[in-house]
C-alpha cells in the first residue's frame, strides 16, 4: 500500500529511507531541507511554470488568452502560478539548490520547463538554471493539441534540462536516443499539467538510478514509472487533493 505522509510529521533532520515509496504532503523546499545530502540518485520533476504571469496573449491570471479553455487557467489547487517573475526565478533556484544537494555524486536532475516569448524576447529560463551544471537540453515534442488562438501557431514543444553531477552516466544503450523526444501529451488524467508516462518511462529507464525524487509530483506519474522499473521513489506535492489522487492511482483504485 502506498501512503501519504504529512510533512508536519517529519523531523527537522530526517532520513530519506523513512520516506521511500511515500507521497509527502508538504512544501517542496521545506521537505527537501529535512532530507540528508546525497540521498537520492535521480530527480525527475516539472515545477509550476508560472504561466499565469504572462506579458502576452498567454495564460493570464483570469484574463483568458490562447489558453482560455485550458484547465490551468484555474492554477493548481494550492498554488496560483502567477508570481512576480523575479520572485518565481528565485524560488525555482532555491528548489534547484536543494535538489542538487540531495543528489548523490553520480546523480542527475531532469527538470522539465517551457520556453516562451515575453515582451518580444525569448524567456528561455536561463535566469533559473544559470550556474547549475546543465549538461544537455532535450526537446519534448508533443504530438498536437487544440489551439484556441488564431494569432499563434499551435505550441508543441517543451524542454527538459538535464542537470547532472560530473559522474552521472546514462544506462547502457540510452545514448542511442536523440535529443528530440516525440511523446504524446497525457489525455486521461484529471491533473491540469501531468507528465505522460511515456516521458517518465524514457527518463527513468535511461538511468541506473535506485531512488528517485519528484518534489512537484502532481498526479504521481514519476512514481508510476519508478514502480514499473522497480526503483524506489519519494514524492512531494503541497496539494492534499493531488496527493490523494496519486495515492489512489498508485494503489490501483479508481482515480481518473
Ligand atoms: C506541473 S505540476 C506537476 C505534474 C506532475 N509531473 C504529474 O505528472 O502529474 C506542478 C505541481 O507542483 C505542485 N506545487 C506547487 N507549489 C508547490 C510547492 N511549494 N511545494 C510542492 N508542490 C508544489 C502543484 O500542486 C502541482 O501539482
Amino acid at each position: 500500500m502506498y501512503e501519504i505522509v504529512n510533512s508536519t510529521e517529519m523531523l527537522k533532520k530526517d532520513k530519506a529511507d523513512n520516506y521511500l515509496n511515500r507521497i509527502i504532503l508538504g512544501d517542496a523546499i521545506d521537505v527537501m531541507r529535512r532530507l540528508p545530502s546525497e540521498s537520492v540518485d535521480l530527480i525527475v520533476t516539472s515545477p509550476p511554470y508560472n504561466l499565469k504571469n504572462s506579458s502576452g496573449n498567454g495564460l493570464k491570471d483570469g484574463r483568458g488568452g490562447k489558453w482560455q479553455n485550458a484547465s490551468l487557467l484555474q492554477g493548481y489547487k494550492d498554488h496560483n502560478d502567477a508570481m512576480p517573475y523575479d520572485e518565481y526565478c528565485k524560488w525555482q533556484r532555491k528548489c534547484l539548490r536543494q535538489m542538487l544537494r540531495l543528489l548523490k555524486e553520480d546523480g542527475a536532475i531532469f527538470y522539465n520547463h517551457k520556453w516562451r516569448v515575453q515582451k518580444g524576447l525569448l524567456q528561455d529560463r536561463h535566469e533559473i538554471v544559470k550556474g547549475f551544471p546543465v549538461r544537455q537540453i532535450l526537446i519534448w515534442r508533443r504530438k498536437g493539441g487544440i489551439n484556441f488562438n488564431a494569432g499563434y501557431f499551435l505550441p508543441t514543444y517543451e524542454v527538459v534540462y538535464l542537470i547532472a553531477k560530473p559522474k552521472f552516466k546514462l544506462a547502457k544503450g540510452a545514448n542511442a536516443y536523440g535529443d528530440v523526444w516525440e511523446i504524446k501529451q497525457e489525455m486521461n488524467n484529471p491533473h491540469p499539467a501531468p507528465f505522460p508516462t511515456e516521458l517518465t518511462d524514457r527518463i527513468i529507464s535511461s538511468t541506473d538510478s535506485k531512488i528517485i525524487l519528484d518534489p512537484f509530483s502532481g498526479s504521481g506519474t514519476t512514481a508510476v514509472s519508478a514502480i514499473k522499473y522497480q526503483r524506489d521513489f519519494i514524492l512531494i506535492d503541497n496539494s492534499a487533493e493531488y496527493c490523494e489522487l496519486t495515492r489512489k492511482r498508485l494503489n490501483g483504485e479508481p482515480w481518473n
